[in-house]
């Protein structure tokens, strides 16, 4: 077996554990069941979450704090614009130990602030725009499709949707390209997420295991960003931003870059495969959908919104009550933790009309699938971009279709909601 193969193995087995993970004892189809709790109890006293045996961010130490889960988009809505009520904190509970506590997605007020200040700017859409022909589409079409294409077959997730926003992202942040460097970052990333599990006799293995896979990463990334700052040549990258920008008055020491793209690779790992995978799978069970966007390409955007919408991998956050709050009619006393179903939101019928169908031209309402306010998804642009590029990709495979060979894939998670793998034909 060559490298390559090795470290696709590997990812595939690392990301299996996550949706193993985040599964439970949970429908793979959640949505009539969303459908009825949201009808008959929308603040629901307890956690969604933890009742399938899947880790929950509202409780990631299972510490008994109190949970209520939200399941309407206007509750989830409200929570969101409001961080001063609704705090962040309780979400490192669960790994922020392996990374110093260094979260910007766990911190509040000026803190939260003032980094996310500083660090925006490599992240705007028109700064992500710019990389579209420059790396984003060579990344996609002559590393990947072009190398696909002859075989008019593939495994979508494992050939393509694992390895290649990790190409991209990677070489946007300014790391060497050294195939081993990835797939070990990659997958010490997925192994400090993974630290949080129901099962205590699980989590005695995932909690050290995160802490040596953090120390791991941070091991690696320092030398990487010593390198870079003696080569004294600041590219248009994460790397040469990070070292030429200013955060209350001081540059940033090696230290602290290392410990910041730390974070980073946590949050920008396996989310662009699982989006994509769910848009696939959507698209190809809706055959009429996809000929529309195969014949207006422009629709491409508002693909990748609305099958983001209708099946969102990122399926729940949480926030913290910081005083009596109400929701609802319900008083959430100070302290309890919210779980937000983004996922019962997305198809919530007061917010959008037939929610469960993919439709490209409905009326769209902000998408919660990034989260929204304060914390929204600082990589969102770069996410939406990779997929949008990846779609008009996957629409130059004639005759794109399910293998019927294997069987059809099932989106499947309460959280990290994916696919096991998309086995596809084209006309090569
Ligand atoms: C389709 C892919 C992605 C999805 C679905 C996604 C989803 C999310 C969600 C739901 C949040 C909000 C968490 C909360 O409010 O508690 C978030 C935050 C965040 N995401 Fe993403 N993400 C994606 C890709 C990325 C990428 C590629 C990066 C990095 C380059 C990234 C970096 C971040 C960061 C840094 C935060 C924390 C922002 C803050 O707290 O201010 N994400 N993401």
């Amino acid at each position: 077996m060559n490298k390559n193969e090795a470290m696709l193995d590997q990812m595939v087995a690392d990301y299996s554990l996550v949706t193993n993970g985040y599964s439970g004892k949970a429908p793979s189809n959640p949505y009539p069941m969303f459908a009825e709790m949201r009808g008959k109890c929308p603040v629901m006293h307890g956690d969604l979450l933890i009742q399938n045996n899947i880790p929950s961010m509202a409780d990631y130490m299972m510490s008994g704090r109190p949970v209520v889960t939200l399941l309407r988009y206007k509750d989830i809505h409200q929570v969101l614009m409001n961080p001063a009520d609704w705090q962040s904190y309780i979400v490192g509970d669960g790994f922020g130990a392996a990374v110093d506590n260094m979260l910007l997605t766990a911190m509040d007020g000026e803190e939260h602030d003032k980094f996310r200040a500083t660090l925006q700017k490599p992240f705007m859409r028109s700064e992500i725009r710019k990389l579209i022909d420059t790396l984003i589409r060579p990344v996609v079409v002559e590393e990947f499709i072009a190398k696909l294409r002859p075989a008019g077959k593939a495994d979508l997730l494992r050939e393509f949707a694992l390895p290649f926003p990790i190409r991209a992202m990677y070489a946007y942040f300014g790391f060497p390209h050294d195939e081993d460097l990835l797939g070990n970052l990659a997958s010490w990333a997925i192994q400090v997420v993974a630290a949080p599990q129901t099962d205590p006799e699980v989590a005695k293995i995932t909690i050290p295991q995160s802490m040596v896979a953090g120390q791991s990463m941070y091991d690696t990334l320092l030398p990487i960003v010593q390198a870079y700052r003696a080569r004294g040549e600041m590219r248009a990258d994460i790397l040469g931003y990070m070292m030429q920008v200013e955060h209350e008055g001081k540059r940033f020491t090696d230290a602290e870059i290392a410990a910041f793209i730390r974070m980073l690779l946590l949050a920008a790992g396996e989310t662009t495969t699982r989006s994509f995978a769910n848009m696939m799978v959507q698209l190809l069970e809706n055959p009429d959908v996809l000929d529309e966007v195969r014949q207006d390409r422009k629709l491409i955007p508002k693909a990748v919104m609305e099958t983001m919408r209708r099946d969102p991998t990122a399926g729940a956050v949480a926030r913290v009550a910081a005083r009596d709050m109400e929701v609802g009619g319900q008083v959430i006393p100070k302290g309890t933790a919210v779980l937000l179903s983004i996922a019962s939101a997305n198809r919530d019928p007061e917010t959008y009309e037939d929610p469960d169908r993919l439709w490209l031209k409905r009326p769209m309402r902000p998408l919660l699938s990034f989260g929204f306010g304060p914390h929204m998804c600082m990589g969102m642009h770069m996410a939406l971009a990779e997929i949008e590029v990846a779609l008009d990709a996957m629409l130059d495979l004639p005759n794109l279709r399910f293998d019927p060979a294997y069987p059809h894939p099932q989106i499947r998670g309460l959280n990290m909601r994916g696919p096991d793998a998309i086995h596809v034909l084209w006309d090569a």
